[in-house]
């Protein structure tokens, strides 16, 4: 099957039932993607499928042909979003944060507190409280800290709908305040 991964262009051969999450983890050894609930809840798997995220422990391997799918390790080791977490103690057991992350990409260049917290509510955290996380996200979306969006990795195809909302039950989403 073939799609765009992290901004290069793969063939995978796994079943096209196998959940996304699966098939990054297991068969592409892309072990960033954090399996948490498995019900669509925790958003602890968020991906970017075409710069939406979903929840990639819901979507079978099939919905991402042709797609282009970026996971955590797209973004490499210096992101501005993962400097940002780092100072801000944004990231405590770590498994949150690389959905916490790209929820926070898909919001593009200078989200508001209010679009911060309504692009992540869909992001559990057990272990911060929230604040040092949204304050990680504004920091890394000000001053001189350029190129957190969806271009500067390589994706170009962004759709303005989040396909992780018709994926959860409804109710499923969690307020994080
Ligand atoms: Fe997918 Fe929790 S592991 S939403
Ligand atoms: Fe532990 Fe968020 S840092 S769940």
């Amino acid at each position: 099957m073939k799609l765009t991964l992290n901004g290069a262009e793969v063939d995978v051969e796994a079943h096209p039932m196998k959940r996304l999450l699966d098939v990054l983890r297991e068969e592409l050894q892309l072990t960033g993607t954090k399996e948490g609930c498995g019900e669509g809840e925790c958003g602890a798997c968020t991906v970017l499928i075409d710069g939406a995220p979903v929840c990639s422990c819901l979507i079978p391997f099939a919905q991402a042909e042709g797609t282009s799918v970026t996971t955590i390790e797209g973004l490499g080791e210096n992101h501005p979003l993962q400097h940002a977490f780092m100072d801000e103690v944004g990231a405590q057991c770590g498994i949150c944060t690389p959905g916490m992350i790209l929820s926070a990409l898909a919001l593009g260049d200078k989200p508001s507190l209010a679009q911060i917290k309504e692009g992540l509510a869909g992001n559990l955290c057990r272990c911060t409280g929230y604040e040092a996380i949204y304050r990680a996200i504004a920091k890394a979306n000000t001053g001189k800290q350029a190129g957190m969006n969806l271009a500067s990795i390589g994706v170009k195809n962004r759709r303005a709908t989040d396909k992780r909302k018709p994926a959860r039950p409804s109710g499923a989403r969690k307020k994080a305040d």
